[in-house]
């Protein structure tokens, strides 16, 4: 059985006082009970991490960082390692996310190194996939998740993927209120599923993770959980409200 991961995408939002409140409110005794029986982590943004993970104390909630530079020290001026990320007790780390895709304009190359340098130091990352809506009015979203998985997962083995979450992520639903149904949803991630099983082995796409992401929200978190190949959900909007994203982490249980 694949345990439930609830992770709570903070984004650019928050300050230095409601990032540590919101953190506060999400380290309660009822997400503890819940995280019996869920994984769940917080990415704040990278300058109140620290401050977020004292919040947090003893919680059983992980964070994990929105980013990662692949290289490991130098000459990067504004990037983060994975090696600082751990130093200051980060556990995750997204990769690929849509706004870093369409926003910032990371390649799936660039994606690649940092998914990578993430699991060689040591970081759980999530990898994120996803279409565009022109891309799923023109059919194209299963090659859009291919080319973003093939691409993003080269070179890594199966060993290593052992460490990696998949996030399915319609860039449409990403904060538009537009949900995708749970059987659009599932589609996509059973063709996830099935494409890791050709791409590695039954037994790792049967043990692999795969989130789903937009605009999930307390009342539709139980009915995607429901799908068979939904095993968790990346919440960005919903997650800036302790009580709401509890709700949301009491649906997928
Ligand atoms: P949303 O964002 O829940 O606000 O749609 C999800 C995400 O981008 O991870």
């Amino acid at each position: 059985m694949r345990k439930p991961f609830v992770a709570g995408n903070w984004k650019m939002n928050t300050d230095s006082s409601s990032s540590v409140e919101l953190a506060e409110g999400i380290a309660s005794d009822a997400t503890e009970i819940a995280s019996a029986k869920a994984t769940v982590a917080v990415f704040p943004p990278f300058v109140y991490l620290q401050s977020v993970t004292k919040a947090l104390g003893t919680s059983s909630v992980g964070v994990g960082a929105q980013d990662v530079y692949f290289e490991p020290d130098g000459a990067f001026t504004g990037e983060i390692s994975t090696s600082m990320l751990k130093d200051i007790g980060c556990t995750y780390c997204l990769c690929g996310h849509s706004e870093r895709r369409h926003v910032i304009g990371e390649t799936d190359e660039l994606i690649n190194k940092k998914l990578a340098a993430a699991i060689t130091g040591g970081l759980l990352p999530i990898l994120c996939v996803g279409e565009l809506l022109a891309e799923r009015e023109a059919s194209k979203t299963n090659d859009v998740v291919t080319r973003q998985l093939e691409n993003g997962l080269a070179g890594l083995s199966e060993a290593k993927l052992s460490a990696v979450t998949i996030a399915y992520e319609p860039v449409w639903a990403i904060g538009t209120g537009l949900t995708a149904t749970p059987q659009q949803a599932q589609e996509v991630h059973e063709f996830i599923r099935k494409l890791l099983a050709k791409m590695y082995s039954g037994e790792l796409a049967e043990g692999i993770r795969i989130q789903y992401g937009g605009s999930v929200k307390p009342d539709n978190a139980a009915e995607l959980m429901a799908q068979p190949d939904i095993d968790g959900l990346l919440v960005g909007g919903a997650s800036l409200k302790a009580d709401g994203f509890l709700a949301i982490i009491q649906g997928a249980i």
